[in-house]
């Protein structure tokens, strides 16, 4: 009787388990073949329409990144003047792009516009102009892998941006994360795959699970461009600094061992570093990243549409659509996961926003000692004290996610950056009141984002005359020549 009731349970528990097998691969074959291939995609196809005819439903999803509406407490995919709501960093990156242009990042369709309408970029009018490098595309284009593939991945880092106008025509697009033929997820940036290799990692041996991340970390990731690479001197070679390891310390470490510096601060003379947008290192620090969930998991949930379930390519903030986002792991309320995001926001930014004032300050205190004959050597631990305090800020502020995504790294990180500008600042005192400054140094009014720009000697009006010539004459040509090259790229239809 025993051994009966345990074959009949034997038998209803296998039933069980091929009914769920059978269940799961009916839903993965649900997601894989769904489609009548309409048309056949071959080699590095840049054209998110053309796929769009066998997957309409991600192509769909995907060109909702046009969509500038969303707002949440903090972030937004529409415009917004970053410079306008802190002046202050106009102080922190005289001297370099950043003070005469910073936005808010919008969705991925607006990758290409966004580069031709910033005035970070100057307003190239012939080929060859300068001084952006080719390298500035890499992470807004898929037409970039198509054209690594035609020139050859350092000669594309060797041309210049205007170089390229009217081959950079196409956004951030499905070429960029997918294989044509299987479909599966892939990565296109040579500069991941490079960083891995130097790590002692083999990104082909990446998991599924950590593909839905390594997709993203192909460009929402600290960068710099190497001009010494062997074999490569001369290009403008993206690189990502993770030889030491992902922390904001190891970067650090990384760039003082190289002596490298993005620019020369004009006030402080402080060898200064712009960080990036460390999405994935610093997710890499949080703890939904030590539980295993992607990037994908929040911004790319799974949607059903017509009894058909499929990616939501809609990239956005994941607050606009909790339910999908957050639902399936969370069982709390809409309202308290999103006070939950805010409250760590807010928190981060508090320390943020303190701090860049300080960094801000130091400069132009700095700038002082140098005015009243400070030597070369009184002033080495000071502007070593700005460059590190000011590139541990950048790494959390330019890392739009961080806050939500580590907060507790990025409040550990914002706190270091305070102690060292905090100590720097009482060097600084003390020097000036041995060169003879006791009083406290006269301080611009950090209020007004052109009084700043005016400080620090920029002429606005120039540029901003120089980038409408440039919108109106030089970008609409590049358009056009490129549609009409694209002309002559084939579209193979399946009957
Ligand atoms: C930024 C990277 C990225 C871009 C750009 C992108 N995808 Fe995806 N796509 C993904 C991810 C991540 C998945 C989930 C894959 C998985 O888990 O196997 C996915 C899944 C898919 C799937 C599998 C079925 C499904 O819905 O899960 C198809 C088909 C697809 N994408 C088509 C497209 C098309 C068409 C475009 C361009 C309009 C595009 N993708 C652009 C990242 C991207
Ligand atoms: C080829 C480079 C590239 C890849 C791959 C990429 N991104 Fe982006 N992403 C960008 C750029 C560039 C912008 C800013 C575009 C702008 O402001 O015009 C951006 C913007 C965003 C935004 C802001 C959108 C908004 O509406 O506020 C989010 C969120 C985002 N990306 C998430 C992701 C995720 C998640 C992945 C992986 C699934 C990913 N990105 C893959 C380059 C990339
Ligand atoms: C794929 C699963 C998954 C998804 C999707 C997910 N989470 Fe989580 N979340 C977790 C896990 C696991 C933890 C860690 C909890 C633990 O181990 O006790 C966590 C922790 C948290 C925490 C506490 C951690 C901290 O930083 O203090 C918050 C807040 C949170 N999640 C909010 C969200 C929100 C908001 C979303 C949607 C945008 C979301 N989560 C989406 C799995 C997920
Ligand atoms: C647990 C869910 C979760 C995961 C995992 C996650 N994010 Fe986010 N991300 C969020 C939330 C929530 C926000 C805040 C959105 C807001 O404030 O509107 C955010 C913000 C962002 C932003 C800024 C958006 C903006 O409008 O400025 C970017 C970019 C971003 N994430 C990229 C990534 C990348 C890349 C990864 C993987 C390396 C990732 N995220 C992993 C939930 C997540």
């Amino acid at each position: 009787m025993k051994n009966w009731l345990l074959f009949a349970a034997t038998v209803i528990i296998v039933v069980l388990v091929a009914l769920l097998a059978h269940s799961i691969m009916d839903r993965k074959a649900e997601a894989r073949f769904a489609y009548q291939p309409k048309v056949a995609i071959e080699g590095m196809e840049p054209r998110d329409s053309v796929w769009g005819l066998n997957y309409p439903r991600q192509y769909q999803s995907y060109m909702r990144t046009r969509d500038t509406t969303f707002r949440s407490m903090y972030n937004t995919s529409g415009f917004k003047d970053i410079l306008d709501q802190y002046p202050e960093l106009v102080i922190l990156w005289a001297g370099y792009g950043f003070s005469r242009d910073y936005n808010h990042p919008r969705g991925h369709a607006w990758a290409v516009t966004d580069v031709h309408n910033t005035l970070r970029t100057g307003a190239p009018m012939e080929p060859g102009d300068g001084p952006m490098p080719s390298t500035c595309w890499t992470c807004k284009s898929s037409d970039v892998p198509r054209l690594m593939q035609e020139m050859g991945v350092t000669e594309f880092y060797s041309k210049m941006m205007s170089d390229m106008g009217s081959e950079v025509i196409n956004p951030i697009g499905c070429a960029d994360c997918h294989n044509p033929e299987t479909m599966n997820l892939t990565i296109t940036r040579p500069a991941l795959i490079e960083a891995f290799d130097r790590m002692g990692r083999d990104i082909n041996k990446a998991s599924h699970q950590e593909m839905r991340s390594l997709v993203c970390a192909q460009c929402h990731v600290e960068y710099y461009f190497d001009e010494e690479r062997p074999g490569s001197e001369g290009a403008q070679y993206l690189t990502f600094p993770w030889d030491d390891g992902l922390g904001v310390e190891d970067m650090e470490y990384y760039f003082d061992q190289r002596g490298f510096a993005d620019w020369i601060h004009p006030l402080s003379r402080a060898p200064m570093l712009k960080a990036q947008h460390p999405d994935w290192e610093l997710y890499k620090k949080g703890v939904h990243a030590k539980r295993g969930v992607s990037c994908a998991d929040c911004h790319m949930p799974y949607r059903t549409e017509g009894g058909q379930k499929f990616t939501d390519h809609h990239i956005g903030s994941p607050l606009a659509n909790i339910e999908n986002s957050c639902f399936i792991c969370h069982r709390e309320k809409t309202d308290d996961l999103l006070t939950d995001v805010y409250e760590r926001q807010r928190k981060v930014k508090e320390g943020s926003e303190k701090l860049q004032r300080l960094i801000a300050k130091g400069h132009i205190e700095a700038a002082k000692a140098w005015e009243l004959g400070a030597a070369e050597e009184d002033m080495k631990d000071i502007l070593q004290g700005l460059r590190h305090s000011q590139w541990r800020w950048d790494f959390v502020v330019a890392s739009h996610g961080g806050a939500f995504h580590a907060p507790l790294e990025s409040s550990r990180i914002l706190t270091s950056a305070t102690d060292i500008i905090q100590d720097t600042r009482i060097q600084l005192t003390r020097l000036l009141a041995r060169l003879g400054h006791i009083e406290e140094v006269a301080m611009p009014d950090f209020t007004s984002k052109s009084a700043l720009q005016a400080y620090i000697g920029l002429d606005m009006d120039k540029k901003r005359a120089e980038k409408e010539v440039f919108l109106e004459e030089v970008v609409p040509r590049w358009m056009e020549e490129g549609r009409q090259r694209e002309k002559e790229m084939p579209v193979k239809m399946i009957n």
